[in-house]
């Protein structure tokens, strides 16, 4: 296995995001759809954005000791899920938005029908590209990836979170919820749900592709990792709607107010939001302390999620 040969040189986060960038490209580039479709899903899926969670799969593959470029299928598949969901996500009947990454938003330019469909498309098309280019991994690490990618991405994770985020907002949780503690509750599994199983899958994704197996302490401490840094990262999100620019982040501001939507800023406020989002940082890096050295790049990568403008 890579994990025993010694890892790669792992590139820095800006190299990292072009990579990503072009390998995800590549992916949609590749085949032969229907214009129109093919047009919405690479709008989307080719626009750039962090690349976050696909930088996050190679990087947690170098720390766990395996060859970052075995990750790439993973990668670009993990891409895909977050571009469907972004298109569905500023859907009319879900967030309503217009802008995304400084553009406007795909049902914007290609109408709801399209949209919908270009984000089911990315949806399967993930998978069929994980297995397509993991071609030459080992069954058992393709089936792996499969079920974890499934599994963040579905009803017990990123769609589940998307469900309770849409059905308390327009302050429908200051109703539904008896007190803080409910609203606390609730506003918790939507973050760890609609933002961080999908971030933790990323990390383990990367994890299982250097060769650790479920069992393996190192996969159990990314796991942990990728669930607080994505807590931390959809907190950063809630405050950047209340206090973000325009300009960096792409999208417009003000947006989770005006739907009354339930989020870390609108329960606590923003001073208690940054502390919430700093312990989960903290909560990140410690899960990586056994790791000495080796987890510098994504202990680093966690500051920067904390200080984020964009
Ligand atoms: C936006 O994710 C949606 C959330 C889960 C908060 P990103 O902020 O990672 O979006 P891009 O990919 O960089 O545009
Ligand atoms: C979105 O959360 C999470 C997803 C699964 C897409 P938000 O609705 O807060 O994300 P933005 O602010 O529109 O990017
Ligand atoms: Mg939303
Ligand atoms: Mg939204
Ligand atoms: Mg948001």
């Amino acid at each position: 296995m890579s994990r025993l040969t010694g890892p790669e040189e792992l590139p820095g986060w800006e190299e990292l995001r072009k990579l990503v960038d072009a390998a995800v490209a590549a992916a949609v580039c590749a085949e032969n759809f229907p214009p129109r479709l093919w047009q919405s899903m690479l709008y989307t899926a080719g626009s750039g954005g962090k690349r976050l969670r696909g930088s996050l799969v190679l990087a947690s593959c170098a720390v766990a000791g395996g060859d970052w470029r075995r990750a790439l299928p993973a990668a670009v598949a993990v891409e895909l899920i977050h571009a469907y969901s972004l298109i569905h996500d500023d859907l009319p009947l879900m967030d309503d938005d217009d802008f995304r990454r400084g553009r406007p938003t795909n049902h914007k330019v290609f109408g709801p029908a399209v949209a919908l469909l270009a984000g089911d498309a990315l949806q399967a098309y993930a998978f069929e590209v994980l297995v397509d280019q993991a071609n030459g991994a080992p069954p058992e690490l393709q089936l792996a990836w499969v079920r974890e990618l499934s599994a963040a991405a579905g009803p017990g994770g990123l769609v589940g979170g998307q469900l309770v985020d849409w059905e308390v907002e327009e302050g429908r949780w200051q109703q539904l919820a008896e007190g803080e503690l409910a609203a606390a509750g609730m506003l918790e599994y939507v973050h760890r749900h609609k933002t961080a199983a999908l971030i933790r899958a990323a990390v383990r994704m990367g994890g299982l592709a250097a060769g650790l197996r479920e069992e393996d302490d190192v996969l159990v401490r990314l796991g942990v990792y990728g669930a607080e840094l994505g807590l931390a990262f959809q907190i950063t999100d809630d405050l950047l709607d209340e206090v973000g620019d325009p300009e960096a982040t792409g999208k417009e501001v003000g947006r989770d107010r005006r739907r009354g939507k339930l989020t870390y800023v609108a329960l606590y406020g923003v001073p208690v939001a940054q502390a919430a989002a700093r312990r989960a940082v903290w909560r990140a890096q410690e899960a990586l302390t056994p790791l000495g050295e080796r987890g510098l790049p994504l202990v680093q990568l966690a500051e920067q999620v904390l200080a984020r403008t964009r």
